[in-house]
């Protein structure tokens, strides 16, 4: 399994060259996420939640965790990079809003197919839009007690790996929440580089673009995987990052 988009020009080399003529651009300048989504080219979709996901919803983990934020219900979750949206399914539960942000229409039109066969309970948003620009808006700015991020953060070049982190800090509400399911975990990864998505990642670099000066998170859990998907195995961690109240 695999969650490279097979885009036109998403080798390094593309990557590379739109990164160099769009440095503050979005990550659409890099990777043409929706023509991905159009002809098919989705091999990170899994066509199915991550079983660590599932695995914490069933177990009380994502709830004991929404009550460490606020005592009680209603709870905001936010999915960034949420594509066909099974994990956006998973979360959703009475009580949460749960919202997910793909700048894909295509995306939204696949989870919107999906939705009477996954959706069980809970209320779900699902935003066509840049992650970027959501903490712009009043409305998303200080909102999510949690944050769920799988392959997101691994789509990203690297060079918005800062604009991630502040934009995490931005949209959580004081004390909220990110969950990180790490994906790639590489060893040896200890700095950025330029090939992907997916781009190869190591705990070490979370940890520099969360836990740096200017950021707001205290790492809180650390915890092994052991169920993922097929072709993932050994590859996945789990985190759990609190912002600062
Ligand atoms: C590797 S896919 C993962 C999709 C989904 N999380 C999954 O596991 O199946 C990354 C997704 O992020 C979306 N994406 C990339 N850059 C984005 C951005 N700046 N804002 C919102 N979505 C973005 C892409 O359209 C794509 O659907």
């Amino acid at each position: 399994m695999s969650t490279e988009p097979e885009t036109r020009g998403a080798g390094a080399q593309g990557v590379g060259e739109a990164a160099a003529t769009h440095s503050e651009a979005p990550a659409r300048a890099d990777v043409d996420w929706e023509g991905a989504w159009q002809e098919g080219r989705t091999r990170w979709d899994a066509g199915a939640s991550s079983p660590t996901l599932l695995a914490l919803d069933s177990d009380g983990t994502i709830a004991g965790l929404l009550s460490s934020v606020q005592p009680e219900a209603p709870y905001r979750v936010l999915v960034p990079g949420a594509g066909s949206g099974y994990d956006v399914f998973t979360l959703a539960r009475a009580g949460r809003d749960i919202t997910g942000v793909d700048l894909a229409p295509s995306a939204e039109q696949k989870f919107s197919a999906l939705r009477s066969e996954h959706l069980t309970s809970g209320s779900t948003n699902y935003l066509t839009r840049d992650f970027f620009s959501l903490p712009d808006d009043p409305a998303h700015r200080g909102r999510y007690h949690l944050i769920w991020d799988y392959t997101f953060f691994c789509a990203l070049p690297p060079r918005l790996r800062d604009a991630w982190a502040a934009t995490l800090e931005r949209l959580l509400r004081p004390s909220g929440v990110l969950l990180t399911l790490m994906y790639p975990l590489v060893e040896g990864t200890e700095v950025d580089r330029d090939q992907g998505p997916p781009f190869p990642l190591s705990r070490a670099i979370y940890e520099r673009h969360l836990l740096a000066s200017n950021r707001s998170f205290q790492l809180e859990r650390l915890a092994a995987v052991d169920r993922s998907h097929p072709g993932r195995e050994g590859r996945e961690g789990l985190a759990v990052w609190r912002r600062k109240a």
